[in-house]
């Protein structure tokens, strides 16, 4: 199980003369169990690839802690605890600042494999092969180019490749196919798929697509966050055809429908304004309260917490009207 718990992520960012701290990730707790899947979905800067890289070891949190099969690795570093870290792996969105550009495609899957002795040294080019045959390249092909000689769709399945070499239980796929061409990004999310489950990994899967968290977290859990908050998560298609938040709801009506009557919502659920709150000015109560359509005076005074929308499901949103509701469902 890869699991943090009440993780908290601040920075502190500078305006002129003044140093702020703002919190970019607040009080989250998600879990992925072994094999299984998880998307965080939520709109730009709610930060999700902050907690992603708290979930990948490669940013401590500043409150909460990570563990990886039991084994906190967000504390100071053991040998048991970087053992345990490197079972998780960061899939980078940008296939450039994960490929160094001096390295050729087998240089730089060599590295890891030297570094952590994986296998032996006169195994590496068979095992350099292995890795990039396992994503579907040539190895042929590519194991002697610079990564600018490659396709983006190459570069993507190169980083895969890089990500496996440590042989990971988890992997951490950040925004992986928002760089790839649009006809090829089905191709590539089946590969993260094929992968996870040929090698039995645990998945958790950033985007910002609801329609890309549907296809990947099918039979996975949905986790949507907004403003550092989780404020809803559940089994994906429970959340996605019943959500409860109206933040989940708004995201959903927001999807434009290929087939005219086959919107995911039957009613648009817009918000009261378009403007997100800055991480500076963060309201008191529920971080929704000034967008949300169905807000009342209660909402601007108290953050919600996580609770579970009915008792039959392990659905859970963040909203006090969720609370008054009998039904879970708000609106
Ligand atoms: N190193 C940093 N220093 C200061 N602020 C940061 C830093 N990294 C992230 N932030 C801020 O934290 C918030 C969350 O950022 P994050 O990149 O995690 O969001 P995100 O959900 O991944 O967004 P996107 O969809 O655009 O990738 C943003 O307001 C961002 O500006
Ligand atoms: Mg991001």
């Amino acid at each position: 199980m890869l699991a943090c718990d009440q993780v908290v992520k601040r920075f502190a960012i500078r305006r002129g003369w003044r140093a702020q701290l703002v919190t970019a990730v607040n009080q989250v707790s998600i879990s992925v169990p072994a094999a299984q899947v998880l998307c965080i979905v939520g709109e730009s800067g709610c930060g999700k690839t902050t907690l992603g890289k708290m979930l990948a070891g490669v940013l401590p949190p500043t409150e909460g802690s990570v563990t990886v099969d039991g084994v906190e690795v967000s504390a100071r570093r053991t040998a048991e605890r970087e053992r345990a870290a490197l079972k998780v792996q960061l899939v980078h969105q940008d296939p450039f600042s994960t490929l160094n550009p001096v390295h050729t495609i087998g240089e730089e899957l060599s590295l890891p494999l030297i570094h952590h002795r994986i296998v032996p040294k006169s195994h590496l080019r068979e095992e350099c092969e292995r890795l990039l045959t396992l994503t579907g390249l040539n190895p042929k092909a590519v194991l002697d180019k610079y990564p600018h000689e490659l396709s983006g769709g190459q570069r993507q399945r190169a980083v895969l490749a890089l990500a496996l070499s440590v042989r990971p239980r988890y992997l951490v796929a950040d925004e992986a196919v928002s760089m790839v061409d649009v006809s090829s990004r089905l191709i590539m999310l089946d590969l993260f798929l094929e992968i996870a489950s040929t090698q039995d990994l645990g998945l958790v899967f950033i985007t910002h697509d609801f329609g890309v968290a549907r296809y990947v977290g099918y039979e996975g859990t949905i986790t949507v966050m907004y403003l550092g908050r989780v404020v809803e998560q559940g089994p994906t298609e429970q959340v996605i055809h019943h959500p409860c938040h109206p933040y989940t709801q708004v995201l959903l009506s927001s999807i434009p429908a290929l087939q005219a009557g086959r919107d995911f919502m039957p009613q648009k659920i817009v918000p009261r304004s378009f403007e997100v709150p800055s991480l500076e000015h963060l309201p008191v109560g529920c971080v929704f309260e000034p967008r949300c359509p169905f807000a009342t005076e209660a909402c601007s005074q108290s953050a919600p917490q996580l609770r579970a929308t009915d008792k039959a499901s392990s659905q859970q949103a963040a909203c006090l009207l969720v609370e008054a509701t009998s039904t879970g469902v708000v609106g």
